[in-house]
């Protein structure tokens, strides 16, 4: 007679399943969406947290050999691997796309970027929020005049979630709220990263087309973070055009295509690439050189999304809490546009 295989066997064994990532079996990560057996046949479908990871090819190998090694080589089993937004599941499963906002080094407007990208996606019509997870100089919440406020938290399934504040139509959170920077030169990477996760995982963001992250410059443990563990959508690199800045970028964005990180690069935002006069507007001086960028961008393969002039009231409405896209007109408010354009058309092509 033929032998009736259990579901608790089938579970057990995939008890021994390891999710490296998570550290922990990929039961009690309560990563088993369904097991179905029909005779010697086994169907498991499998919750990650994204698909595109060679994790999901580990696990699978992983369930294959377990089973097979516990329950005898004549079972068929047939893993299908589902993500947590197909599922509807996982905290930002309301979130349909995330976009970093990457520099090499500070101070070349990633900042500028992140915030008007996120006003002219608004602009756009689409549902958006930011993140400014720059640990070290965050600047979202001023730019957004959101600088005093709190985030409300309220509880469930007995777990603290916490809530974006909101201004010109934007969800707003920062790792400013919680850590301030002098305190997060003690903090250590493990810390940073709890905290960084709590805002991402723990917070309602809601139903969001567009989840725009400053990134804090360089590749760090917040970068390794968030492209092993989240979704990403796609990065938008930021640079100036001088030889140097464009060094750094080269090693920030090569981080996300190193082999085991896939994660596109949108492309990128040439910054303070020129400046006109305001009598002349016709005359463009190229105060920190030309054609850096466009060597860059021939070199990784994606396109200059936009180059965005120097303007003296962008540092303006910065500082006064109000990001210059949403004053109405001017070269850089088309520029920044258009960028918004650009990533929407990349991220509908990639
Ligand atoms: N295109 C621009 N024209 C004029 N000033 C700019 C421009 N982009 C950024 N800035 C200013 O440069 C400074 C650094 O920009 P910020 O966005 O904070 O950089 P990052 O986030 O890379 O450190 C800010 O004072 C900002 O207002
Ligand atoms: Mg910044």
């Amino acid at each position: 007679m033929k032998r009736m295989i259990r579901r608790q066997e089938v579970v057990d064994a995939l008890k021994q399943v390891i999710f490296f990532e998570k550290k922990d079996n990929i039961v009690d990560l309560n990563m088993i969406d369904d097991i179905d057996i029909k005779g010697n046949d086994i169907k498991i479908t499998i919750v990650f947290p994204k698909l595109d990871d060679p994790a999901v090819g580990i696990v699978y190998n992983s369930v294959v050999k377990t089973i097979k090694q516990e329950l005898g080589d004549d079972v068929k089993i047939d893993v299908k691997p589902v993500s947590e937004a197909d599922k509807g599941r996982g905290p930002l499963a309301g979130v349909k796309h995330i976009i970093a906002v990457n520099a090499g080094k500070g101070g070349v407007g990633k900042s500028t970027v992140a915030a008007n990208l996120a006003v002219s996606l608004k602009k756009l019509g689409y549902r958006v929020g930011i993140l400014d997870a720059d640990i070290m100089g965050p600047s979202v919440p001023i730019m957004f005049n959101v600088e005093d406020g709190q985030p409300g938290v309220y509880e469930k399934e007995g777990k603290p979630v916490m809530l974006p504040l909101e201004n010109y139509g934007i969800k707003i959170l920062s790792l400013g709220f919680f850590v301030k920077p002098d305190q997060a030169l003690m903090w250590r990477g493990s810390m940073i990263n709890n905290a960084f996760n709590q805002l991402m995982k723990d917070s309602d963001w809601g139903n969001l087309d567009f989840l725009v992250i400053d990134m804090p410059p360089g590749t760090g443990d917040i970068q390794l973070t968030l492209a092993q563990s989240y979704p990403v959508r796609g990065v938008v690199t930021v640079t100036t055009p001088q030889k140097v800045a464009t060094a750094d970028v080269r090693r920030a964005a090569m981080m996300y295509r190193q082999d085991k990180l896939t994660i596109p690069l949108l492309g990128i935002v040439e910054n303070m690439a020129y400046f006109s006069p305001e009598d002349c507007p016709d005359h463009k001086y190229y105060i920190f050189g030309q054609g850096a960028t466009e060597e860059l961008a021939k070199e990784l393969e994606i396109p200059i999304l936009g180059r965005v002039p120097i303007v003296e009231k962008v540092v303006e409405s910065g500082d006064n809490g109000k990001p210059i896209s949403l004053e109405g007109e001017g070269v850089i408010v088309d520029v920044f546009m258009e960028i918004a354009q650009n990533v929407v058309k990349r991220v509908e092509e990639l």
